[in-house]
């Protein structure tokens, strides 16, 4: 085996990394005119981390995500899944879109059960499939509303559906884009609380694209901020907060605030940098 890539865990483990991007940029074009999204990137997401980006609007986080589900290729260099170059979907990832994509012609549990209707899902016993949807569909707050159509609901609660149905998936690498953007803020902590009680322990590797960078810090093991367009990669910070984590205290701890002045410095440069391209 190649010794490109391999880490040595704490635990003394050797580990490939489960997402690898390698020199990635990508360039858009509006009509003739190029609009280099990504700059060229680099980057090792390890296997069961849960790993936030933040970037100002536009830095290509969302194009991250895209290339990594393999819905969209990159300009130049490599994306590896598993040691794999990514080519086509990758079916091993869930991903949460930013984009609200649930089906209109089927009700919340129809949505939420659509993953387990595909691949090798489909041979799980019934009483197993429904019982996954429900666990979901109560966890994320919509019991009550598995027979109501996304145009019944509120944007807040299509947002919790699209965040049940991803997670029904239960598989090794999670995607996640703004996944909390639209809610209110108790709404959103309750959320955030859920997820980290899925996560931890799970095993399970998350990308979590955010905005907000007392969520990044609250939930993430490693935290990467972005630079605006052509995004690249300004500042990477170890979150060296015990867990289990309590999303609702966390933000209290004396570190918490010293993570936050860090981060929050090279964001703010960043942005500064971002209108004075633009
Ligand atoms: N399919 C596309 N065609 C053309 N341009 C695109 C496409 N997708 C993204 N872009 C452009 O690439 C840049 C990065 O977009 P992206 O959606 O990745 O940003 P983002 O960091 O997710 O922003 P936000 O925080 O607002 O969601 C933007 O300038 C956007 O206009
Ligand atoms: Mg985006």
């Amino acid at each position: 085996m190649a010794a490109h890539g391999i880490r040595q865990r704490e635990e003394g483990v050797m580990m490939l990394p489960i997402v690898e991007f390698q020199d990635v940029s990508k360039v858009f074009f509006k009509g003739a005119t190029p609009i280099q999204a990504l700059g060229r990137l680099n980057l090792e997401v390890r296997e069961g981390e849960l790993l936030a980006v933040v970037g100002p609007s536009g830095c290509g986080k969302s194009t991250l995500l895209n290339m990594t589900a393999g819905l969209m290729e990159p300009g130049t260099g490599a994306i590896r899944y598993k040691g794999q170059v990514v080519a086509g979907a990758n079916t091993e990832v869930a991903y949460l879109t930013q984009k609200d994509n649930l089906l209109p012609w089927r009700t919340v549990e129809q949505n939420v059960r659509l993953p387990l209707e595909m691949g090798d899902h489909r041979f799980l016993p019934e009483k197993e499939k429904g019982a996954r949807v429900a666990r979901y569909i109560g966890m994320v707050g919509l019991a009550g509303f598995e027979h109501h159509y996304p145009k019944e609901l509120s944007g807040g609660m299509r947002k919790r559906a699209q965040l049940a149905r991803s997670l029904v998936y239960e598989p090794d690498t999670l995607l996640m884009d703004e996944p909390f953007g639209a809610l209110d803020a108790q709404l959103k902590l309750m959320l955030q609380a859920e997820l980290l009680k899925t996560w931890e322990g799970s095993g399970k590797t998350l990308i979590l694209v955010t905005h907000d960078l007392t969520e990044a810090i609250s939930l993430a093991d490693r935290v990467i901020v972005m630079s605006g367009r052509p995004g690249k990669i300004t500042a990477i910070a170890d979150i060296n907060l015990p867990r289990p984590r309590d999303v609702f205290q966390i933000r209290f701890q004396p570190q918490f605030g010293t993570y936050f002045e860090e981060l929050w410095a090279a964001l703010r440069t960043n942005m500064a940098e971002g209108e004075e391209i633009h």
